[in-house]
């Protein structure tokens, strides 16, 4: 399959529309990471998404639409606090899991009895969304496991010749995935830290708890099941073998120094995972800065692109400084320990 690289005209929007309602996939960027669209009310095409990415079938994909009207054709019953989430974060970073409809297709909610749904920030996935007039389902453009894309580049990388068409509307925003909020729990549950903080929730609806499985630190923990199916596989990771370096930093940067040297001396291909304000500190083949520690939004919007670049570079052996888990830290860390494989020293 040719996969088409559309731009942001209405024309290529019209197009892209019109393929998803022929059941085609097509990869659109949105505020958070570029997702992998089909009619979510189409079962045929939706497996393609599936196919496309290599995907599990037990992983349900959220669906994302540009009117609050078509939640009737998804939802069952809206549970009241959506009402003042939706006002406060839609459009935005916010998948709220809801009672699903019936005769919704069973792949788009991999079998469960909820289902997950998003009104995207991003001017370009509401322009297709209302080019579709259907909701579509989408999860993040990348090959399963791989780091979200970022970029419409990222997106080729892993799926060119396997997808109808990419729009390009150049780098996302906020860089990590929504968050994903249940509200089928008796108190509102996080299953997955992402672009709207648990702080701002909280603002909004008052307590939010944390899926115990999120607390997970070290890979050898015995931890609950996450209720986010697709938080259990591996995912995020660079090909290198990656380790997070935690505690104060001054000791963090020599410790990665010295294992960087032993590295490099068993003759690795090394690189450092860090930020702008560190990265003269380090030696190593590649240095690689994913934003500014001062500005830990800036570090969510470069990590993907940043753990892609020791692909690019073949980079075997990569030691990361780690970050504060407040605010979008929280999403930050959970992606960062994901993509380490839990290989954390302290
Ligand atoms: O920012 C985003 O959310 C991006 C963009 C494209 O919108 N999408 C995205 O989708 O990250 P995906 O499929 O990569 O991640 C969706 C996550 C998975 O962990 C999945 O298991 C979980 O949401 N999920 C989806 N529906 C669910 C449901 N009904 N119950 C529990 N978890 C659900
Ligand atoms: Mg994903």
């Amino acid at each position: 399959m040719q996969t088409r690289r559309l731009r942001d005209t209405d024309e290529d929007i019209r197009l892209a529309g019109e393929l998803l309602r022929q059941g085609e996939v097509v990869a659109f960027p949105t505020e958070t990471v570029y997702g992998l669209g089909a009619d979510a009310l189409n079962g045929d095409a939706v497996e393609k998404i599936f196919w496309a990415k290599g995907r599990p079938s037990d992983n349900p994909l959220i669906v994302h639409i540009a009117e609050r009207d078509a939640l009737t054709r998804l939802v069952r019953e809206i549970p009241p606090s959506a009402y003042p989430l939706m006002d406060a974060f839609w459009p935005g970073p916010l998948t709220l899991i809801m009672p699903r409809q019936d005769g919704l297709p069973e792949q788009v909610t991999a079998g469960l009895t909820t289902v997950g749904v998003r009104m995207p920030g991003h001017p370009l996935a509401l322009a297709l969304l209302r080019a579709a007039r259907t909701p579509v389902a989408a999860p993040s453009a990348n090959r399963s496991g791989r780091p979200s894309p970022t970029t419409a580049q990222h997106v080729l990388e892993d799926l060119d010749g396997r997808i109808a068409a990419v729009i390009d509307g150049g780098p996302t925003g906020v860089g990590v995935e929504s968050t994903v909020l249940d509200l089928t729990a008796d108190v509102p549950q996080i299953l997955r830290p992402g672009g709207i903080t648990r702080e701002q929730l909280e603002q909004v609806i008052g307590p939010v708890e944390l899926d115990p499985a999120l607390l997970q630190t070290s890979a050898g923990q015995a931890i609950e099941k996450p209720k986010a199916p697709g938080m259990k596989y591996t995912h995020y990771a660079p090909r290198g073998e990656m380790w997070i370096v935690e505690g104060e930093p001054a000791v963090v940067m020599a410790r990665i120094q010295a294992l960087v040297d032993e590295a490099r001396s068993q003759g690795l291909r090394t690189g450092v995972l860090t930020t702008y304000e560190h990265v003269q500190q380090y030696q190593a083949d590649a240095v690689i800065p994913c934003g500014w520690r001062s500005d830990l939004a800036s570090v969510a919007a470069g990590l993907y692109n940043a753990l892609r670049r020791f692909d690019q570079l073949g980079i075997e052996r990569i030691y990361a400084e780690s970050f504060p888990s407040a605010g979008i830290g929280l999403a930050v860390m959970n992606r960062l320990r994901k993509a380490a494989g839990f290989r954390i020293l302290y």
